[in-house]
Order: C-alpha cells, then structure tokens, then sequence
C-alpha cells in the first residue's frame, strides 16, 4: 500500500471517529476563518461543503454516479435525500467502510473511474475532491459515457507554474481540453479557493497549538523516563517525527499551489 492510501484510509477513521460522518474532503467557509479553530468547526466546514455540493446538483436528477466515493458520507446524505446513487472507489479499506455504513441497495464499486464498465449511464457523474486522482483525458472520455445530463466537479486544480506532477492538470488545461468535446457546456465556474483555505489555517492551528507542543513535550518525557527504548525510538523515526515537528504552513502553501473550482458541466446533445 501506497503512504498516501494509507494516510486517506487514516483520515477516513479519523473522519468518522471524531465527527460521525466520514466526510474525506475540505471543509467550505464561505464566511471566512472561524472564530474558534478547533477541529469541531472542521466538521461543520465539512457539513458546508456538502450542503454548497448538493445546493448545486440540476434539478430532474434523479440518478447519480459518485466518483471517488470515500466512506459513502456523500452518497449516504444523497440518498437520503432521495436520489439513486452507486459509488465507486479503488480503495478496499474506504469501501468497506462505504458498505457498512449504505443501504445494501447502494452498490459500491471497486475500481477507479479509468476501469469502470457498467452497462447504464447516470442523470449525474460527481467528484467529491475526486476529480484530480484520474487522467484528465480518461476522465472526460467516461463523463461522455456515464453522465447523461451533468458532471459536477468539486475539487481543486494545480496553478500554472505550480510544481507539475503529471497527474492534477490546471483549470485552464482542462477548459482546453473539455472545448474540443462538442456537446458540453460550463454551467458553473467559479473560484472557491478563499471558501476552502481556511480548512488549512485550522489543521494547522491544531498541529503547531496542539499536537505538535504535545509530541514535544511526551518526547522529553519518554526521552526522561525511557533513556534505552526512547534511543531505539528515535532511530527509527526521529527524522520523521522532526519532520512532522516543523510548523506547518498549508493555508499559504496550498493557495499557492492550487485552485479549488466549483464545476457544473451539461450535456447540450
Ligand atoms: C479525497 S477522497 C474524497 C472522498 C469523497 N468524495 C468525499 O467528498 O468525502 C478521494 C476519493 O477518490 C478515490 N479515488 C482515488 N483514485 C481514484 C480513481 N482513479 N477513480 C475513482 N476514484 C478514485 C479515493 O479512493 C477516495 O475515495
């Protein structure tokens, strides 16, 4: 398993654990920074970008494919709503947890969007923060096959110039590449990046007010009390834990980097 499966499936616990829903993405603050950074306003900021989501789905939808699909939080919420919704996921670990929590009329399918071979299409395709994982190209070729009516696209893009890593294209690219596609058009476009980032000025409140101080802290301790096995410790993973130690600064780092997008396309023909 790759460090970053294993780190999802670890916020997936956390997720659900700590806030009871097991939402996977950002959280949305449409009014800026909270008063009290705690992890509790995460779990609200996260509740905010599900309801800003599903404020956005088209009217007349009715069946929806959710790409990228985590611990079923959206799906399950979606369904309750009353829509029809599959899931699908490549993770074995997030869609065990999808299952536990869904109907058993909901299917979970485990593949990635590239792989998928069902024989219907869906009045929606959405991506939950999911969109960047996949091929831009493979991508829009499976919207054309499984979004009847609408593709949703809640996620974020890699800025020009920003450090290419060959798989997050930026939103210009992906405008480019959607325009030689007839039968599209943008509904909705818009830059939610200032809503998103305070997701970061949170998490790293709570790394360097908080658990950082803490490890710091139990270190010395161990260190004090368990000279021996604090040594073997610290050989192992005191280059990770001093790592881990420096402050974190993702609320300027990630605007840099990236642009978070609200994406509603629809089919014309
Ligand atoms: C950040 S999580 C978002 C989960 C969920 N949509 C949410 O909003 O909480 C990204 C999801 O995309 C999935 N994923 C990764 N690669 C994928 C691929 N190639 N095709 C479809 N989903 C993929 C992951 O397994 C995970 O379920």
């Amino acid at each position: 398993m790759k460090l970053k499966d294993f780190r999802l499936d670890f916020e997936a616990m956390l997720s659900e654990a700590v806030f009871g829903h097991g939402f996977l993405h950002y959280g949305y603050w449409p009014e800026g920074r909270p008063a009290t950074p705690s992890a509790r306003a995460l779990g609200e900021a996260q509740q905010a970008w599900f309801d800003r989501m599903r404020a956005e789905i088209p009217s007349g939808t009715a069946t929806i494919l959710d790409v990228g699909s985590g611990t079923g939080a959206n799906a399950l919420a979606l369904t309750r709503a009353g829509f029809q919704v599959e899931c699908l996921s490549p993770s074995a670990q997030l869609n065990a947890m999808a299952r536990a929590k869904l109907p058993a009329t909901v299917p979970v399918h485990e593949t990635g969007f590239e792989t998928l071979d069902l024989p219907r299409r869906f009045d929606l395709c959405l991506f939950g923060e999911s969109f960047h994982y996949i091929q831009q190209e493979t991508a829009l070729d499976q919207i054309e096959r499984y979004a009847g009516r609408a593709a949703l696209i809640f996620d974020y893009f890699r800025r020009e110039g920003a450090g290419e890593d060959g798989r997050r294209q930026t939103h210009a690219a992906f405008l480019a590449a959607l325009a030689q596609r007839p039968g599209w058009r943008v509904a909705l476009d818009e830059d939610v990046t200032a809503a998103i980032l305070p997701t970061f000025y949170v998490l790293d409140h709570l790394k360097n007010a908080h658990v950082g101080p803490f490890l710091t802290r139990f270190r010395a301790e161990f260190r004090r009390s368990r000279p021996l096995l604090s040594r073997g410790v610290e050989a192992v993973l005191g280059r990770r834990i001093e790592r881990f130690l420096k402050p974190s600064m993702r609320e300027a780092t990630f605007g840099e980097a990236f642009e978070y997008r609200l994406i509603r396309l629809e089919r014309t023909s």
